[in-house]
């Protein structure tokens, strides 16, 4: 394996309180030496002047689709798209099919995942097939290298069910994801409930369908004492819950997308399909708390919900598309443009929220720059700006909000480890 050798960069890795120009050298998958001045003559040279360089981005939660709905993504396509858009690992959802609710299917995507580029770290389902009626093989996924437990896609509507699978998972030191909706509640509602469901009369969903179910969660991690883990959280009230949990002492960390930051309900009145996500964009005021929260570090992590949909199942009326967004490729230029650059958050900030928060959260030995740890680096241009242009997306999704936004900042260079993957934004 050729040694890599940054130069130059601005290193930043909050675990370490570091954020200074140095050189890192990277032999045998292993960052070997940081220093202000390194030389080595065998090294593959990485000029990163005027660059930033992180810990390898981790996107805790993404679809790759794998196995079952291929057309959609791959993990060879959807592993592509997450070291273009400079991520090093990622952890998948179980909503495949078969669903990941047994150890053979947990080692079979494993299996997969050897080829390709990026660290996968699979996630197992809550329940057997994602029904919500009893509980998934959790001990033997979790021997077989699950991260977490989550229904992701569907709420765990039984509370009994989830208080078990809270009280269960104490055996395994597994996080449990949950997706907050009441479903008698959102009944067949595609948009947020407000404005600007009744300007274009798309059936709407109520943000207390959200809130109701955070709260209901908390109070069972509450009573188990158990990690519990709020996925894209979207309303205010959530962001209220999760607070005053945390001021209790309540074992719960949470997360937000970057299309859940930066795009508002007002998004939805261009009918276009790839605003229609689960849970919906919301309110501007539910916006502003999000903003206001990961701020604060009430949301813990930043996670892209990345959700690739073939373009024909897109390509039909906003009611009976599908929810989500591709977002693998896009959210780190989203983040910069709308937190990094209007000065909401700062880089370490941002950082922090993209490496070691969900390395903790899934209990991941990762997201440090330090000497010994395992090379997974990503290099980032923050002032290249571009438009983005779905077609030259390595996802097979191209359902994206941004398509045609001009974003500024990209990651450059992504380096797994100890491997090169991607420079200059090509796929190697
Ligand atoms: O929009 C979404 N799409 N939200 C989810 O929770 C699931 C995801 C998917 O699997 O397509």
């Amino acid at each position: 394996m050729k040694k890599l050798l940054i130069k130059e960069g601005r290193v930043i890795d909050p675990v370490n309180g570091v954020d200074e120009q140095l050189d890192i050298l990277i032999a045998e998958g292993e960052v070997v030496q940081i220093a202000a001045q390194i030389e080595d003559q065998e090294a593959e040279i990485i000029e990163a002047n005027n660059k930033v360089v992180t810990p390898g981005l981790i996107d805790m939660h993404a679809h790759f689709r794998e196995p079952g709905f291929e057309h959609k993504e791959t993990i060879k396509t959807g592993s592509e798209s997450a070291v273009a858009g400079g991520f090093t690992s990622v952890a998948c959802m179980p909503n495949t099919d078969p669903v990941v609710d047994n150890a053979s299917v947990v080692e079979s995507i494993l299996n997969r995942a050897a080829e390709a580029k990026v660290n996968l770290f699979p996630i197992g389902s809550i329940t057997k097939d994602l029904a919500g009626e009893e509980l998934a093989e959790i001990g033997f996924m979790r021997k077989s290298g699950i991260v977490a437990i989550s229904d992701d896609g569907e709420t765990v509507m039984n509370s009994q069910l989830m208080k078990s699978a809270l009280e269960y998972v104490q055996a395994f030191d597994l996080p449990v994801i949950t997706h907050c909706e009441d479903q008698s509640l959102v009944g067949e509602g595609v948009v947020n409930e407000g404005y600007y469901s009744t300007v274009t009369g798309l059936e709407p969903i109520p943000a207390v369908a959200e809130d109701i179910i955070v709260a209901r969660d908390i109070k069972l991690a509450e009573l188990t004492n158990t990690h519990l883990h709020i996925a894209h959280v979207s309303t205010k009230g959530a962001v209220e819950l999760i607070k005053a949990a945390k001021q209790r002492g309540v074992s719960v960390t949470a997360e937000v997308t970057p299309h859940h930051l930066a795009l508002t309900d007002e998004a939805i009145t261009t009918f276009d399909t790839s605003t229609k996500v689960n849970p919906p964009l919301r309110s501007a005021e539910d916006v502003a708390a999000l903003k206001e929260a990961l701020a604060e570090g009430t949301i813990d992590a930043i996670a892209t919900d990345h959700a690739p949909h073939a373009w024909e199942e897109k390509d039909v009326g906003y009611d009976n598309a599908p929810f989500g967004i591709s977002g693998l490729e896009t959210a780190l230029s989203v983040l910069i443009t709308e937190l990094v650059q209007p000065g909401l958050l700062s880089w370490s900030q941002l950082v922090e929220k993209l490496t070691v928060k969900p390395a903790d959260i899934l209990g991941l030995d990762k997201g440090r720059l330090e000497v010994g740890a395992v090379a997974d680096v990503t290099v980032i241009d923050p002032e290249f700006e571009y438009t983005v242009d779905v077609d030259k997306f390595y996802s097979k999704g191209k359902n994206s909000p941004f398509a045609g936004r001009t974003l500024t900042g990209k990651a450059v260079t992504t380096i797994v480890d100890g491997e090169l993957v991607m420079k200059d934004g090509q796929v190697l």
